[in-house]
């Protein structure tokens, strides 16, 4: 049987979007039709895909609001597949900060938003001081200094962990194979 699976990010810089590749090359096989999409272009219908990966990045604080639209206006179609939800931040560089009962990003979300994926993670993001804008440069640097974390680099710090990505990969792949085996 042919499984339909669409990735879904909500990225600024690209990270995320990078971190949902990741995902689609692990879940990739002849048996299964991955779609990739950004949140703000999605059109299609939800009850096309047997699994619907919701990745998104944290700014000053945040999911991008697009992230809560998209939840809510689709929540009856979402509790009738298998849902995956991931948040990518810089507090989750921090080992005792990166699960999702310990990320306060994804503890916030949850509870604001009073739905729940069958399958969460949180995933470190990048920093990349020459990328931001004057304003957001002085801010990181803050937040960073708050966090005993380095206030400058010439070059971007990727904290993601690839093979936890990895995991969470083969653990969604795991997971809707076998829900769909006969
Ligand atoms: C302007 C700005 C604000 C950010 N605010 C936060 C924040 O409040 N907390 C945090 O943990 N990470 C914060 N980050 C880090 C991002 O979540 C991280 O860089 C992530 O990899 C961005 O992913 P994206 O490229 O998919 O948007 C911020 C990054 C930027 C550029």
């Amino acid at each position: 049987m042919a499984l339909k699976i669409g990735l879904i990010y909500s990225s600024v810089d690209g990270h995320t979007k990078k971190i949902c590749e990741a995902i689609a090359q692990v879940i990739q096989d002849d048996e299964t039709a991955l779609d990739l999409i950004a949140i703000d272009e999605f059109e299609r219908s939800i009850s096309e895909y047997q699994l619907l990966v919701i990745g998104a990045s944290i700014r000053y604080g945040k999911h991008n609001k697009s992230v809560h639209e998209f939840i809510l206006s689709n929540q009856a179609e979402l509790s009738k597949i298998k849902t995956a939800f991931f948040s990518v931040n810089l507090v989750a560089r921090k080992d005792e900060k990166n699960t999702p009962d310990t990320n306060p990003y994804m503890i916030k979300f949850l509870k604001e938003i009073n739905w729940k994926a069958d399958f969460l993670e949180v995933f470190a993001g990048k920093l990349d001081y020459q990328s931001y804008s004057f304003f957001d440069s002085l801010m990181i640097k803050l937040i960073m200094k708050f966090t005993n974390g380095p206030t400058s680099s010439q070059e971007p710090i990727i904290y993601t962990n690839w093979e936890k990505v990895k995991n969470f990969g083969l653990r969604l792949k795991d997971a809707i194979k076998s829900s769909t085996k006969e």
